[in-house]
C-alpha cells in the first residue's frame, strides 16, 4: 500500500493534505514540506508516577508546594537569563543562527556543571575529534563531561539512561533522528517526534535536556520556532557574525521572567561573559565631536549604554539618502523630518546616516531624543558633552514625552560616571535630584538643545580657568 502523505509548514507545523504556497496559520511562504504521514503517539507528562489510577481534580488550595530544584551553571549571565539556574528535569530549546556560537556556549557550559555533575553532550555534527580541538581550544576539561557523537535517538536515550547525566546537551535537533519515523533528520515530523521523546525523557529521569536548534530561513529544515510550544524553556543566542558581542535571550521561561538578556563576548577562547556590558559598549568612544551622544536602552529588565552616532553630509543631486543601523529605519526618517519641519534645520539638502555603536538594535523610543539631538549636533556642529546622557521619548510636535523605567537609567548612568542627564521633565516629578548626577528636565527638543550648548560653554570656560 502506497504511504499516504502530507505538507507540513516547516516554521509552525501546519499539517495539509495538498501543498500550499502560504501558511494559513503562520503567513510564511514557501514552507510546505512533502512527508510520510505517521499517526502521532501518545504522550503523557507523567506527574504522579506511582499512580496507575487517572489523575483526580484537586483543590488548588491542598496542593503542597514544592520548590523546582535549580543547579547553578556557574554562569551567572545564564543563571540569570534561566531566573535563577538551571532547573532540574526541563527542557531548554538553545535557538540560533548557524556559526552564532551555539556548540562553544554549550560546551563550556558542560564543562562548567561537569566539575561536580555528570553531562553527557550528544553531538549529531561534529566527531570526537572536533570536539576535543574545541574543548582544549576552551580549556574544557570537566571531570564529569561525557561525549556520545551519535544520531539515532534511541541509542542516545539507551545510553542517557545508563549514565543517568545531569544534565544532557542535544546538539542539534535538527540532525537527530527515530528510526521507526519514515521521514529525514531535520523534517518537521522528525523533529517534533524526537521532542516529544526527549520532554517525556527529561521529565520522567528528572534530567535537564538542552536542545540545540538552529533557524534556518529556507523551509528544508524545521526551525525552532515549531518547538517554542512544547519546551519549558526557549532561549536564543543572537548576534552579528562581524560583531563579537553574542546577547542570550529568554524568549520563554516556564519557571522565571522572560525579561532577561545575558551579554557574552566571543574571543579566541570562548565565550566570555560580560559583566557590565555599557562599558564594553562606551570603549573607545570619541570626545568633543559633533554628532555623538550615549543613549540608555533597556534590555529586558537590564539598562544598557550605547554610542549613537550621526553624520549629515549634503546631498550631491537627488532626494536626500537616509540610513540607519541599529535603529528602526521609519523612527530615523520621523525624527529627521521633526528636526527639519518643527525645529527648521536643513534637512532637505542633506543625507543623514546614524550607527549605534557596537551592534547592538534598539527598539525603544526612548531613546528618540538622543538620536535627533546627535543629528542635530552633528548638521550645526556643536558638540555634545561625553559625560552627559539624553532620554526621552520624541513626539510628532518636538515635544519631550516621559518614559518607562527612567531612574533606572539614571542610575545606570550615574554607576557608569555620567555627570548630567537630560529627563523628560514628567518624569522628573516622581524622581528626586540627586548628588552624583545633575537632572536637567526638558519639555522639548530646543530645551534640550539649549542645555547642551549650555553645558558645552561650562566646560570650555572652566577649561580657559585652569
Ligand atoms: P559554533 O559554536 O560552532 O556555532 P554554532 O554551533 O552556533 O553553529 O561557533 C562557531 C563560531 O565561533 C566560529 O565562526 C568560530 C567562532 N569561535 C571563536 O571565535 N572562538 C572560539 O573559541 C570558538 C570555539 C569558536
Ligand atoms: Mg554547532
Amino acid at each position: 500500500m502506497k504511504q499516504k502523505t502530507v505538507y507540513i509548514c516547516s516554521e509552525c507545523g501546519y499539517n495539509s493534505p495538498k501543498w500550499l504556497g502560504k501558511c494559513p496559520t503562520c503567513s510564511n511562504w514557501n514552507t510546505f514540506n512533502e512527508e510520510p504521514e505517521i499517526q502521532s503517539s501518545r504522550y503523557d507528562i507523567i506527574t504522579d508516577k506511582n499512580s496507575n489510577i487517572k489523575q483526580h481534580p484537586r483543590k488548588l488550595y491542598d496542593i503542597s508546594e514544592e520548590n523546582e530544584t535549580r543547579i547553578s551553571s556557574k554562569m551567572h549571565e545564564l543563571d540569570r537569563v534561566l531566573g535563577g539556574g538551571i532547573v532540574k528535569g526541563s527542557l531548554i530549546l538553545v535557538g540560533g543562527d548557524p556559526g552564532i556560537g551555539k556548540s562553544t556556549l554549550l560546551l563550556q557550559i558542560s564543562d562548567k556543571i561537569a566539575n561536580d555533575n555528570n553531562v553527557l553532550y550528544v553531538s549529531g555534527e561534529e566527531s570526537l575529534q572536533q570536539i576535543k580541538i574545541r574543548a582544549t581550544r576552551l580549556g574544557a576539561n570537566g571531570s564529569g563531561l561525557y561525549i556520545l557523537p551519535e544520531t539515532d535517538l534511541d541509542c542516545i536515550l539507551t545510553a542517557a539512561s545508563e549514565s543517568k547525566p545531569t544534565v544532557m546537551i542535544i546538539d542539534s535537533i535538527q540532525t537527530i533522528f527515530k528510526s521507526d519515523i519514515p521521514s529525514a533528520p531535520g523534517s518537521v515530523t522528525q523533529v517534533r517526534e524526537v521532542t516529544h521523546y526527549l520532554m517525556r525523557f527529561a521529565k520522567e529521569n528528572n534530567i535537564t535536556v538542552f536542545i540545540v536548534g538552529h533557524v534556518t530561513k529556507d523551509g528544508n529544515i524545521a526551525g525552532p520556532r515549531m518547538l517554542e510550544h512544547m519546551v519549558d524553556c526557549v532561549l536564543y543566542f543572537e548576534g552579528e557574525r562581524t560583531q563579537s558581542y553574542r546577547i542570550l535571550r529568554t524568549v520563554k521561561n516556564r519557571f522565571g521572567s522572560t525579561n532577561e538578556i545575558g551579554v557574552f563576548e566571543m574571543k579566541d577562547n570562548g565565550l566570555a561573559e560580560v559583566k557590565n556590558p555599557s562599558q564594553m559598549l562606551l570603549e573607545g568612544r570619541p570626545e568633543n565631536v559633533s554628532g555623538s551622544t550615549v543613549v540608555c536602552t533597556l534590555e529586558g529588565t537590564r539598562p544598557i549604554l550605547a554610542e549613537v552616532q550621526a553624520l549629515c553630509s549634503p546631498t550631491g543631486f537627488g532626494n536626500p539618502r537616509r540610513m540607519a543601523t541599529g535603529i528602526d529605519f521609519s523612527r530615523a526618517v520621523l525624527l529627521t523630518a521633526i528636526l527639519e519641519k518643527q525645529l527648521g534645520y536643513p534637512m532637505q539638502n542633506h543625507d543623514v546616516y546614524i550607527n549605534v555603536v557596537g551592534g547592538i538594535k534598539i527598539i525603544e523610543t526612548a531613546t528618540d531624543l538622543a538620536v535627533i539631538v546627535a543629528i542635530a549636533s552633528n548638521i550645526k556642529n556643536f558638540v555634545i558633552d561625553s559625560k552627559t546622557i539624553i532620554l526621552g521619548e520624541v513626539g510628532l510636535t518636538s515635544e519631550v514625552r516621559s518614559i518607562g523605567y527612567c531612574e533606572q537609567r539614571i542610575n545606570e548612568a550615574a554607576k557608569m560616571g555620567f555627570e548630567y542627564c537630560i529627563v523628560p521633565s514628567n518624569n522628573l516629578q516622581s524622581i528626586k535630584q540627586r548628588d552624583d548626577i545633575k537632572l536637567l528636565p526638558v519639555k522639548n527638543v530646543s530645551e534640550a538643545i539649549r542645555y547642551l550648548k549650555k553645558i558645552e560653554d561650562k566646560r570650555n570656560k572652566d577649561i580657559q580657568n585652569q
